[in-house]
Parts: structure tokens; sequence; C-alpha cells
């Protein structure tokens, strides 16, 4: 597919660092599919970000919408995790592309769910539903995750066991890593769940954590702020409802200028809150 729907139509509003081709795509599920693109040579980010991403609309204007990045800093591309909305003006499209297209990549990654925002601990979660998992996907794979923390657990939760495959799938690889499998092995504890299909682990991630499941499945203390830092990115909804629950475990949110305990990203807008 290229830049703009027509071929020929030179593509007036991009200038040409923010075109990237598309090396790999690979389906999901009906609703979910990853991409792999080209790295721009000068773009430095850091893991847990996000950029703009997006393809040229019928009018020859960017249509861009906020991606977490999925791969880690390390790597030679950039890869995303993506949902296709039936109707929705980018993702309509976008769950088209192959390899050889071009899409438009702003190299401006911004976000809050990034280890500088949060003070030094003991054990790191990251709580993820949907494609919320993208930027943990990034921070799994990244070095620093497990030199700066014991114990890194990942909790991952969908309605149906499908959906939970791409997260699967990367853990299994990242396991046999050879840059951060040792300390994968060692360190991360994967805990995908579903709430709507039958699946070894059960249970929103809310009430895993209240009712204390969790902690008595890895045999750990319950969260405190002394030892626990969280990353957290869903929906609106959990977010806040994740957001309640780790304050009463004592933790507080914190940001790039000021770190704390928690940081919170919406993995999506314009659920209705
Ligand atoms: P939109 O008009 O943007 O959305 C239509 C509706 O679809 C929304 O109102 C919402 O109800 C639903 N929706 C949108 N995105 C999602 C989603 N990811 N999961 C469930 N429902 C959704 N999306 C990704 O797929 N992967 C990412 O890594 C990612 N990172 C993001 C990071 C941030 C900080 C933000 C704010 C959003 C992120 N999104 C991500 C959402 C993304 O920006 C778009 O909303 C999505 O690509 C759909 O675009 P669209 O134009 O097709 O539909
Ligand atoms: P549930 O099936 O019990 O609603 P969605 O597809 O609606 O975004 O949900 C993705 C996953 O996140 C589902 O497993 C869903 O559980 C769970 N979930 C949705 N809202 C919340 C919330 N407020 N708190 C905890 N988990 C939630």
């Amino acid at each position: 597919m290229p830049l703009s729907d027509s071929a020929t139509a030179p593509a007036k509003s991009v200038t040409l660092p923010d075109a990237q081709t598309v090396t790999a795509v690979r389906h999901w599920t009906d609703q979910l599919f990853s991409f792999r693109v080209t790295r721009p040579r000068t773009l430095r980010f850091r893991s847990g970000e996000f950029v703009m991403i997006g393809l040229m609309d019928d009018r020859g204007k960017p249509l861009l919408r906020a991606y977490s990045i999925a791969s880690p800093t390390w790597d030679e591309e950039l890869e995303f995790y993506s949902i296709k909305v039936p109707d929705g003006p980018l993702t309509s499209r976008l769950q088209h592309i192959q390899p050889g297209d071009q899409i438009i990549l702003r190299p401006k990654p911004v976000g809050t769910l990034v280890h500088d925002a949060l003070l030094p601990g003991k054990r790191l979660w990251f709580l993820a539903t949907g494609t919320g998992l993208a930027p943990f996907a990034s921070l799994m794979r990244e070095p620093e995750t497990y030199e700066k923390y014991e114990e890194v657990y990942m909790l991952h939760t969908c309605r149906g066991v499908a959906e939970l495959a791409y997260g699967k799938e990367l853990v299994d690889k990242l396991r046999d890593d050879p840059l951060v499998g040792e300390m994968a092995r060692d360190k991360l504890r994967y805990y995908p769940t579903t709430t709507r299909e039958p699946s070894p682990h059960m249970g929103r991630i809310t009430d895993n954590l209240n009712s204390g499941k969790i902690f008595n499945y890895y045999d750990i203390a319950p969260m405190n702020p002394r030892d626990d830092r969280a990353m957290v990115c869903g929906s609106m909804a959990f977010n806040i409802d994740v957001k309640e629950v780790l304050e009463g475990f004592g933790l507080r949110e914190g940001a790039n200028s000021d770190p704390k305990e928690y940081v919170v990203e919406k993995a999506f807008v314009g659920d209705g809150i």
C-alpha cells in the first residue's frame, strides 16, 4: 500500500524521514495483529514509550494514532501490536498492510511507562489488558528491567485464550533469548488470565490482586510501597480500578518529573469514560 491511496500522487504532507517500510505482518486473531517496520536511524526511545503512526487518508492527509513501541530499544526494527477496529478510521485500513508497504511514523517518542518514572524497588509489576500488553512487550525484552528488579511480574488479562497468543509466544521466545533469556528465566513471572473463557488462570487483575490470589500463587508478601513498583496499561475503566487497588496497597502514582511507586498509561481512548 503506498502512503497515498493514489499511487501516483505525491505524499505532500509527509516528509521523507516519516515514511517507514513494513517488514513483517502477523495476524493473531480477527481482531489483533502485529507488524514490524524499519526503524529511523536517528530514533532513540525509552522502552515503554509510544509514538504516532498511521497512513495517509483519502484526501492525502496523515491519519495518525498513538502506538506503544512493542520492540525493545536494542532492536534494529520497530514492532507494534495492534487492534483491528472494524470501523476504525486507521485500523480498518492498517490491518491490510503487507511487507513492502509504507506507514507514517512520527519519530517523537513519549510516555509515562518508563523506568525513569519509578523509584528503585525490588519487585516490578506489569499490569495490562488487551493491547495494553504492547509497552510491556518492549519492557520485558529490555535488560534494564532485569538489572533494576529482583522479580518481574507480567499480569495480562483478556476475555479469551486466543487474545493471549502474542504475549505467550513472546514470553516463550524470551526465555531462550541470547541477551535477556537467562535473566528472564530467573526473574520473569508471567501470569496470563482470561475472564470469559476457561484457561489455566482466570479472573480480572483487580480481583486477583484484591483477593491475594496472585500473592498466594507465587508465595510472596502482598504489595507494599517499599518493595513494589507497578506499570499499568489498559482501558480507562481498568486503569481507574487498578489505581484504586494500588493506592490501597499504599503505592503512589509517579511521573517522569516526579518518580513514585506506580505509573499508568491508557491503552486506548474512547470507551465512554
Ligand atoms: P479509533 O477511532 O482510534 O478508535 C475507535 C474505538 O475503538 C475507540 O473509541 C475504542 O473504543 C476502540 N479502540 C481503539 N483502540 C483500541 C485498542 N487498542 N483496544 C481496544 N479497543 C480499542 N492501539 C493498539 O492497538 N496498540 C497500541 O500499542 C496502542 N497504543 C496506544 C497508546 C496510547 C498512549 C494511546 C492513547 C492509544 C493507543 N492505542 C493503541 C490506540 C490507538 O491509538 C488507536 O485508537 C487504535 O489504533 C484504533 O484506531 P482507529 O483509528 O482504527 O480507531
Ligand atoms: P471482563 O471480561 O470481566 O470484563 P475489554 O475487552 O472490555 O477491554 O476487556 C479486556 C479484559 O479486561 C477483560 O478480561 C475484562 O474482564 C478486563 N477488564 C475490563 N474492565 C476491567 C476493569 N475495570 N477492571 C479489571 N479488569 C477489567
